[in-house]
């Protein structure tokens, strides 16, 4: 296998959906339309090109794993809000699981999100992969979801250091996430 991460093009959107869908065929926690919301975030004024990434195999050009981080807001406690970007999903297909393939793709998003000026990232997921990459509980900076959720799922990352002193308040998703 010869790997390479790369930004999605267009030409790929409907083989990174198909992707998306077998990854979380099985998964925990996942209403099996993950790959209907990739959809909606890539038309929607939060999308980011340069964060929608792909694992490819080089080899065959198939794709392997994807991963998007696109535009939130966190409303902050004093009505002010700030940007921030969130990760979801990531996906990589059932056969190349437990490879590394999932981790580079979060590495690659994450550095290319501070490239890009990003300050921050907010993920709702599993509590022991994330912090693998440096993600902590949202709510050591008060930060908290929208909805119900276990607290030590909903995490977040500075990309910049405090990038997060006084952000408390509530993540604002746009309403693509909820269609
Ligand atoms: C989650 C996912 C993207 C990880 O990608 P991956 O390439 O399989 O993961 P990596 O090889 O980089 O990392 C493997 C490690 O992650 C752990 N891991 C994998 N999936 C996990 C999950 N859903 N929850 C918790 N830990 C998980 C493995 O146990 C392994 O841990 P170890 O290194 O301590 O042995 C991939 O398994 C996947 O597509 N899962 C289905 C979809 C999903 O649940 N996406 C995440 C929600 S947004």
């Amino acid at each position: 296998m010869n790997l390479k991460i790369r930004q999605e093009q267009v030409d790929d959107y409907d083989l990174t959906e198909m992707v998306v869908k077998s990854a979380f065929a099985n998964a925990e926690h996942s209403d099996q339309k993950e790959h209907l919301l990739v959809s909606r975030i890539r038309k929607s004024k939060g999308f980011i090109p340069k964060l929608s990434l792909v694992a490819t195999d080089e080899d065959n050009n198939k794709i392997l794993g994807h991963i998007l981080l696109s535009k939130i807001k966190i409303s902050k406690d004093n009505n002010e809000s700030i940007e921030s970007l969130t990760l979801a999903p990531v996906s990589v297909l059932p056969d190349y699981q437990n490879k590394g393939i999932g981790g580079l793709l979060i590495t690659k998003a994450l550095k290319e999100a501070k490239e890009l000026g990003y300050n921050s990232v907010v993920v709702l997921g599993h509590p022991k992969y994330y912090p693998k990459f440096g993600f902590k509980i949202a709510s050591l900076w008060g930060i908290k979801a929208p909805f119900e959720v276990p607290e030590e799922a909903f995490m977040a990352i500075e990309l910049r250091e405090n990038a997060l002193n006084n952000a408390s308040g509530i993540v604002e998703y746009p309403s693509v996430f909820f269609e």
